[in-house]
């Protein structure tokens, strides 16, 4: 018999990079299970207005970048305000342009690799600062998100997205292991290529139906399945899933 595992519901979930993508499609799926959800965006405010006017009020906007020194700590304490916080979602991710990697700059590197690794292992980090403070929760999730680039290394576009994203499986096995006896699961899914606004933003804006083409399922994942799986890892369905990337992928190895 194992413990019995709570449902979070009703409780407070934290999503990086909500305002659109993948992002978004995670925030409307958390909020239409019970939580409240606060999520965070750098720039485009409109964005941000447009999930909350159309997913409604139990849905927070933060204005809030995750490099920023006090990100953590302030992101954290924006959704305890609203309650028991057990989810954190590490969605937020940048490409920088396209480009073999002779092309790069030091400044794409430091910041694909501040956005998606450093400030992943920070939030990561302050969440379970504070998890090991009072109660063992069976209901405490991290959902980290990936990307197939981990496995290809995607030569000739984003090495240096790729080595983030690695970086990024690594900590979740890592922090798995660590955490497990508070009763929280760290877990990772591995997107294949998606149909979202981060290739326009690379230079490319047709590279989601281009790639899409190429693979098994000859097309791109529309943003709502990769949320599905990263809204089933938060669930007492996954209850006995730690550790795990999840490839949501179309058939990519
Ligand atoms: N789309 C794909 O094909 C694909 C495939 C594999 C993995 N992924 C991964 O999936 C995740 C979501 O990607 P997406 O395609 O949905 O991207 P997207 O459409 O470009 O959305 C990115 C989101 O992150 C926010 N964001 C970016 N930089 C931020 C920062 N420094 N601080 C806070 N928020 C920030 C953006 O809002 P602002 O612009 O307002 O900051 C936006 O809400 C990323 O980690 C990406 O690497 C995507």
């Amino acid at each position: 018999m194992h413990a019995t595992v709570r449902e979070a519901l009703g409780t407070v979930a934290v999503v990086t990079g909500g305002s659109r993508g993948i992002g978004r499609a995670v925030v409307e799926r958390l909020s239409r299970r019970g939580h409240v959800v606060v999520f965070t965006y750098s720039d485009d405010d409109e964005a941000a207005r447009a999930v909350r006017r159309d997913v409604g009020s139990s849905v927070v906007p933060l204005r809030c970048d995750v490099t920023a020194p006090d990100a953590p700590t302030r992101i954290l304490d924006a959704a305890q305000a609203h309650g028991e916080v057990t989810i954190l979602v590490n969605n937020a991710g940048v490409t920088g342009p396209i480009g073999p990697l002779a092309t790069v700059s030091d400044e794409t590197i430091r910041r694909v690799l501040e956005v998606n690794l450093t400030a992943t292992l920070r939030l990561c980090r302050e969440a379970v600062t504070r998890w090991q403070v009072g109660d063992i929760r069976s209901d405490r999730s991290i959902v980290n998100i990936s990307s197939v680039a981990a496995r290809t290394g995607a030569p000739g576009e984003y090495i240096w997205y790729a080595a983030s994203k690695a970086g990024v499986e690594t900590l979740t096995v890592g922090l798995a292991k660590e955490i497990a006896p508070l009763g929280a699961r760290v877990n990772a899914v591995s997107p294949g290529t998606t149909d979202t606004a981060i290739h326009a933003r690379a230079g490319r804006p047709g590279r989601a139906a281009d790639v899409g083409m190429r693979t098994p399922m000859g097309r791109a994942a529309a943003p709502d399945e990769i949320a599905a799986a990263v809204d089933w890892l938060t669930t007492a369905d996954a209850s006995y899933v730690t550790g795990s990337v999840i490839s949501v992928s179309g058939g990519m190895p």
